[in-house]
């Protein structure tokens, strides 16, 4: 039972999305289907305190690395006002959200997704300690990511891993744009513990926020183009994963990443969130794919930074790869090795 007062912590994912998700409708809801990789290494660990009270309104305060961070509050003061209909106890209690990421802050690397799922599962876990509130596991994890989207939509699919599906899609059964679920379908061994290398190109603020690039595509000349496609590679993936099929993986992921910064330079207004370095890198992984037959490819979010991934089995090359012929194109030479991970934890 909550009692008077009490806490409770969770360790949530970042995750990377193989078919990606840019443009939505309604709240939060998905304009196309979207697949990504749960990490494993980049996560947030969020404990949060509560306090029973008795006045009317929200009462929470947000610590950044056991610092005071009022930067945050405005963005939790709209979650919780989002996320209330659901969660009716939550002007009862005073809040203390103790939060850290095992990622370098302002790193370019979103920290919106594993954030908002950390925090929204503190947050189911605390209602489940309720008298006469029963939850299977299977509810809880569905829970946590329905609030997680209405946060971030990409948080819905930081909650399970290795590999999760957010977005009503035909033909994938249990799929809903409300929640991120457990991709089910058969998955060829080459992809488990597939590695990523974040390489960070660019670390400042970014150029846009996802809220106005999904908005982009309200007005956009190619969205209803690119939202078949995005349902067509879904379709494709799934084969790809089925069979282990890596080149046709490698196009796939490689035209997902390129078709996110289209849809940007192609909007109204267009921006172009690569820089050089991001090319540069490009272009050499290309290269060496060409030169030794490697599996790699390349994926991107809506930024500079570049995400390499590749099978466990050529760790060692890519690796040494990154580190003699990547390295030098990020920014005070920064990278974290990282791979496709479980899901989130309880601490
Ligand atoms: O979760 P949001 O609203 O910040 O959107 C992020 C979307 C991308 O990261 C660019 C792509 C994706 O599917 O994660």
């Amino acid at each position: 039972n909550v009692k008077e007062s009490g806490s409770v912590a969770w360790q949530a994912p970042s995750n990377i999305a193989l078919v990606k998700y840019w443009g939505k409708h309604g709240v939060q809801l998905p304009k196309n289907a979207s697949v990504s990789f749960t990490l494993s290494h980049c996560c947030t660990k969020t404990k949060i305190s509560f306090q029973k009270k008795n006045t009317p309104g929200f009462d929470f305060e947000v610590l950044l690395d056991g610092k005071r961070e009022v930067g945050f509050e405005p963005k939790v003061l709209k979650f919780f006002e989002r996320i209330e209909p659901y969660l009716p106890f939550l002007r009862q209690y005073r809040f203390t959200i103790e939060t850290s990421n095992s990622f370098p802050h302002s790193s370019g690397i979103a920290s919106s997704a594993s954030g908002l799922s950390a925090l929204a599962l503190c947050l189911v876990d605390m209602e489940r300690m309720m008298e006469g509130v029963d939850m299977t596991e299977a509810f809880f994890s569905k829970k946590a990511s329905f609030l997680a989207r209405l946060g971030s939509g990409s948080a819905a699919r930081s909650i399970e891993g290795p590999l999760v599906l957010w977005g009503s899609h035909p033909g994938f059964e249990g799929s809903s744009d409300l929640f991120g679920i457990p991709y089910s379908f058969p998955v060829h061994d080459i992809f488990k513990n597939y590695r990523d290398t974040i390489l960070l190109v660019d670390k400042g603020e970014k150029q846009v926020s996802s809220t106005i690039g999904h908005e982009l595509m309200h007005e956009h000349p190619y969205a209803n183009n690119r939202f078949e496609e995005a349902n067509n590679n879904l379709n494709r993936l799934r084969t790809i994963l089925e069979k282990g099929d890596l080149e046709n993986f490698i196009r796939l992921i490689e035209s997902e990443a390129l078709q996110l910064h289209a849809m940007m330079m192609t909007s109204l207004p267009y921006y172009i969130l690569m820089k050089p370095n991001t090319l540069q890198i490009i272009q050499r992984i290309w290269e060496f794919r060409k030169s030794t037959g490697s599996n790699l490819c390349f994926t991107l979010d809506a930024g500079a930074n570049v995400h390499v991934l590749y099978p466990e089995s050529e760790q060692e090359a890519v690796r040494a790869f990154i580190e003699a012929d990547l390295v030098k194109f990020c920014k005070h030479g920064e990278y974290i090795h990282d791979k496709a991970g479980n899901g989130a934890k309880k601490l």
